[in-house]
């Protein structure tokens, strides 16, 4: 095989759970002997998206291949891949030489043999003992539990039951180990150390590792490449330097490493607005195009007030060892600071950042989010402080109210439910708000704060008294500072409970 190819490779991989896609046009060529880690948080299909590979579910649509061939439909024992599973389950009544042993103990393989008559066949055989004997000590040996191959698997701690796990996979030599958070159940110095041996391990084995995990700083002490996931979505495919230097978006921004992310506005060339100043940047995007600004703390660099691009006071402070974290209030935004040297809080220091620090990325807005709304009790749903009609049965397939205008919702098994209350998430398409300067045709009334013409229409964001923002696609024009009113149907706000609908019950 050639040293370039892909041992692994998925291709257009998508799969739905009951009419729900939770993976979505995976594709991804992983090389031989790599680590490779899929990182993303809790639910977004890193656990769906490793299953597939080890066999344990089938994608709905797509491939996957091994050295170039479609496993995408073998059955999981015949595919040479091995996991780690998050919740490992030892052998609790066996020691760990026979934890490590037992897979092997059962495994037949393919050797070749004489009969009476003279003839070659091949034969299915068990293991030897002198065999099975040579392949767990040396994943022991692997793993550093040469040591406790007595020692009864409950006699250890967290860390050495998983090193037994992991043994107990790389026993059978798979090309490809499947990790899925291996360390989530370890505290934290354990897991810095485990973080360390498992890159040792994976220089030992050479084989492949496919890594899964949450926890954004494991991903970058021990990948070779990183693939950031969002609702089953790949984001971004890269090496830890480039995923944390260049993130794409401000979700792969935030979610590796801490940021400052802010709303920014482009002024001019190469000039840029955020926190209430303007600043010098190095990537250039059209004049008054709405973006995304990441800082990363330690590029924020605090300087005497005067010579500041701008100024801020010391709200907060933090002494982590090698450098201070602070909090830099400038007007209503937090900079996150990292330095050196003692600064005290309530001091005003200026604050600067070399413009190849400053990383712009188009903001991606497709809907509008409101993280804070609630149901009133005329059966509204409260955004800012505007209520809006809204269609509470579509909470609940199946369900009715009770009456019209009422809290309570009516299950399909008849429960019910009362809503009143109830903190939800409104969410409202940019395409589905109307303007009006008639201020009495809509629910909120705002001033428009910006205006932008993309390509064949306007987008607007209007601000209402209370702070909230509507970010509006419209074929009208309007003027900045104009006051209208924004109107949305009933049908096209969407909502989500911030907590399960059984808890709501009404007995
Ligand atoms: N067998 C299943 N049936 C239905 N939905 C599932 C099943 N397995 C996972 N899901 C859903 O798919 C999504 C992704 O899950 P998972 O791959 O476990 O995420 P992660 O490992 O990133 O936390 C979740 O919304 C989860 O509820
Ligand atoms: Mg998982």
């Amino acid at each position: 095989m050639e040293q370039n190819s892909a041992i692994i490779s998925l291709s257009h991989v998508k799969k739905i759970f009951d009419g729900t896609t939770v993976v979505e046009d995976f594709n991804l060529d992983v090389k031989p002997g790599e680590f490779i880690t899929i990182l993303g948080p809790s639910g977004c299909g890193k656990t769906t998206t490793l299953r597939m590979i080890a066999g344990f579910e089938l994608p709905s649509e797509g491939k996957i291949l091994l050295n170039g061939e479609d496993i995408s439909y073998l059955p999981p024992y015949k595919r040479p891949v091995n996991t780690v599973f998050q919740h490992y389950a030892l052998f609790a009544h066996l020691d760990v030489y026979d934890n490590v042993a037992f897979g092997l103990k059962m495994k037949k393989v393919p050797v070749e043999v004489t009969d009476r008559k003279g003839n070659k066949k091949i034969k299915m055989k068990h293991l030897s003992i002198k065999e099975i004997d040579a392949k767990v000590s040396r994943a022991l040996s692997i793993v550093d539990l040469d040591e406790m191959e007595d020692r009864d698997v409950s006699t250890l701690s967290g860390g050495q039951q998983q090193r037994v796990a992991i043994a107990r996979a790389i026993v059978n030599e798979p090309k490809v180990l499947l990790l899925d958070e291996p360390l989530s159940a370890l505290d934290h110095k354990m897991r810095k150390d485990m973080q360390i041996e498992l890159k040792q391990m994976h220089k030992k084995l050479g084989i492949t590792f496919f890594y899964v995990t949450h926890d954004q700083e494991e991903a970058l002490t021990m990948s070779d490449r990183i693939v950031v996931m969002k609702d089953g979505v790949i984001q971004q495919v890269g090496t830890p330097e480039e995923i944390y230097n260049e993130p794409i978006n401000a979700f792969v921004a935030d979610f590796i490493g801490e940021s400052n992310i802010y709303n920014g506005t482009m002024i001019g060339k190469k000039r840029v607005r955020f926190i209430g100043a303007n600043w010098d940047c190095v990537d250039d995007f059209p004049l008054n195009e709405k973006v995304d600004i990441v800082v990363r703390p330690e590029d924020v660099l605090m300087v005497e007030p005067e010579k500041g691009t701008t100024v801020g006071v010391i709200s907060s402070k933090i002494f982590k060892g090698v450098h201070y974290e602070f909090i830099v209030n400038v007007g209503k935004n937090e900079v996150l600071c990292r330095d050196t040297h003692d600064h005290e809080v309530g001091a005003k220091v200026g604050i600067v950042v070399e413009k190849e620090n400053i990383q712009i990325m188009h903001k991606e807005l497709s809907v509008n989010q409101y993280t804070d709304a609630y149901i009133n009790s005329n059966g509204q749903v409260v955004i800012g402080e505007d209520p809006f009609d809204a269609d509470l049965t579509k909470l609940l397939p199946g369900s009715h109210l009770e009456e019209e205008g009422s809290t309570i919702l009516i299950g399909p098994d008849g429960k019910h439910y009362d809503l009143n209350d109830a903190e939800v998430v409104a969410e409202i398409d940019l395409d589905k708000i109307e303007l009006s300067d008639d201020l009495s045709k809509g629910q909120a009334q705002g001033t428009i704060i910006q205006s932008v013409w993309i390509g064949d229409h306007y987008q607007y964001i209007v601000r209402t008294d209370d702070e909230e923002d509507y970010v509006v696609n419209s074929p009208f024009t309007w003027n900045e500072n104009d006051i209208v009113s924004v109107a949305v149907k009933k049908e096209d706000i969407k909502l989500r409970l911030k907590t399960p609908i059984e808890e709501l019950v009404r007995e």
